[in-house]
């Protein structure tokens, strides 16, 4: 096993850990803003947003409460498969206003299943917080109510993101070097 560094395999650093920090507080006053009297139901998409939720929540000083769920796609490989819960959350979301939180907006098919799943269980509202959307990749018409930053549509690692369930630990979000993907 490797102990190198994984900054050895980053190329590029697309967002610092200052700029980070900016969209953070950006974010925080916006969720106050709308969430400070609704005792929201805070729920973080796994793995991808652990980082961002943890920094996010610690930002907000008004009562919430936190879960998670872990979703995965299944299918063929080629077309888009359907999503799965492989973990729920442990609250019931039932009159209960849902804040979903994930890493990054992509496809949209997670965050756009996951709000009509919250939105049949009752949710009094659902809405959806991410760090990162690459909008140039949309399959579903969907859009997150709270973004902190569009990126091109470049394959990102950091802040909770993976490569091969490796690179989560990395603060900032970069892109890696072509030769750190494994064929
Ligand atoms: P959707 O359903 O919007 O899914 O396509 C978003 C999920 O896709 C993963 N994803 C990425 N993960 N770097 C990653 O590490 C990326 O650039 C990237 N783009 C999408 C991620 O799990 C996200 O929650």
């Amino acid at each position: 096993m490797s102990d190198r560094s994984p900054r050895e395999d980053v190329a590029e650093v697309l967002v610092s850990e200052q700029e980070i920090q900016e969209v953070l507080d950006d974010l925080a006053q916006r969720v106050t803003s709308d969430y400070a009297d609704k005792n929201p139901l805070v729920v973080g998409v796994l793995t991808g947003a652990f980082v961002f939720l943890a920094d996010l929540v610690r930002r907000l000083d008004f009562p919430l409460e936190v879960d998670f769920v872990a979703a995965a796609s299944y299918g063929d490989g080629t077309v888009a498969g359907k999503l799965e819960l492989t973990k729920d959350v442990n609250r019931d979301p039932n009159q209960r206003h849902v804040l979903l939180v994930d890493d990054i907006l992509d496809t949209a098919r997670t965050l756009s299943t996951l709000t009509e799943l919250f939105v049949e269980r009752g949710a009094a509202s659902v809405r959806a917080c991410c760090l990162l959307d690459k909008p140039s990749r949309r399959a579903v018409d969907f859009n997150a109510d709270y973004v902190g930053l569009e990126i091109p549509d470049l394959f990102v690692v950091g802040y909770g993101l993976d490569y091969a369930y490796g690179y989560r630990n990395l603060p900032f979000i970069g892109v890696l070097r072509a030769e750190s993907y494994r064929t």
